[in-house]
């Protein structure tokens, strides 16, 4: 059985913030974070705009890009680790917004992985349990988790929201080939954020979490394409997590690839966490630079720690 990727859309918020007004707020410049991250720009939820809102507008240009409607969904999982509430979930906000009744909806909390691991989620239950159809959304706002007087993390990320949609059946040996996915709690504490009082905001350790990303995710990317039987030569891109230019150029380098392959879009979207993956991808797609049997390989990585690839042929 076949499961391929039919659909994709995604959300920014419309309010941004650029280098430069964050070099307003702390004592930070435009040429260290362009210099340092890759980053120029960021979109921010407002107050009042739920993430789940935006998680909803990318699931719906993700359900009429598939020509499926929200009430032929049977599955919805979130990727996400900053819901508007703890309960109930993304997923099933996105339910009602869809009105897709019929569907079973949750939220899977990996954070930078959110999207990989729900992807693999939805995959597995669809294999085991013969859900035809899901759709998978990886959205944040860790915005609302920010300190920010600390120049450290403030200028890293931002919020948005993606979706895919998901089919099983029979296309020709199209769809997921492989996946590839890890975790060690015992170094969770260099990237933590919690739910009240102070707890609520994000503290990383920025040096620990680079050095994971560079030695743990092309050792990923590498055993997932083992596991797909694939050379890396066939893999047409490489689209990782947007947390940091310099990670994914280094990455590109380890592999012995060239940086063409590794799309980038964090220089107006920040790191926006289980979001940033499926965005990119979207953007893809509708650039068209993802084509039609196309093998695309997705890599995420982030607190948990929480690692993870998956390689696909669209
Ligand atoms: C955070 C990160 C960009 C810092 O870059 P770096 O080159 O390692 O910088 P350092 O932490 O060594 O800091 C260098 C100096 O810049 C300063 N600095 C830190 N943030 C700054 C900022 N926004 N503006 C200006 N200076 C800053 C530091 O205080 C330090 O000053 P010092 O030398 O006087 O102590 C980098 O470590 C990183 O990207 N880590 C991974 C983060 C990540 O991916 N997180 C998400 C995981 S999902």
């Amino acid at each position: 059985m076949d499961i391929v990727l039919s659909g994709s859309g995604s959300a920014l918020p419309e309010k941004n913030l650029t280098n430069d007004d964050l070099s307003r707020i702390v004592d930070t410049s435009d040429e260290w974070i362009k210099s340092r991250t890759g980053i120029v720009d960021r979109h921010i939820c407002k107050e009042d705009e739920p993430l789940s809102l935006l998680a909803l507008k990318s699931a719906q240009k993700a359900l009429e890009m598939s020509g499926i409607k929200g009430s032929q969904l049977e599955l919805i999982v979130a990727g996400t680790s900053s819901p508007d509430r703890n309960f109930p979930g993304c997923a099933c906000d996105v339910q009602a917004g869809l009105g897709a009744e019929g569907a079973v909806c949750f939220d899977v909390s990996a954070a930078c992985s959110g999207f990989i691991y729900a992807v693999h989620v939805a995959e597995s239950m669809m294999r085991a349990s013969g859900y035809k159809n899901a759709l998978v959304i990886g959205a944040d706002a860790l915005s609302r988790h920010i300190d920010w007087t600390d120049r450290t993390t403030c200028v890293l990320f931002g919020d948005g929201a993606a979706a895919a949609v998901l089919v099983s059946g029979e296309f020709g040996g199209r769809g997921i080939i492989a996946s590839s996915l890890g975790s060690d709690g015992s170094r969770g504490a260099c990237l933590t954020c919690g739910s009240i009082g102070e707890d609520k905001k994000l503290y990383m350790d920025g040096s620990e979490v680079f050095k994971f990303a560079i030695r743990k995710v092309p050792e990923n990317i590498q055993e997932t394409i083992n596991k797909s039987g694939l050379k890396k030569e066939d893999i047409s891109l490489f689209v990782l997590h947007q947390a940091n230019k310099r990670i994914i150029e280094m990455v590109a380098k380890k592999l012995g690839l060239s940086e063409e392959r590794f799309p980038i879009n964090l220089e107006y979207t920040g790191n926006t966490s289980g979001a940033s993956i499926p965005i990119l991808l979207d953007e893809l797609i509708r650039a068209k630079r993802i084509k039609k049997g196309d093998n695309i390989l997705l890599s995420g990585f982030g607190a948990g720690l929480t690692w993870g690839s998956l390689i696909f042929k669209y």
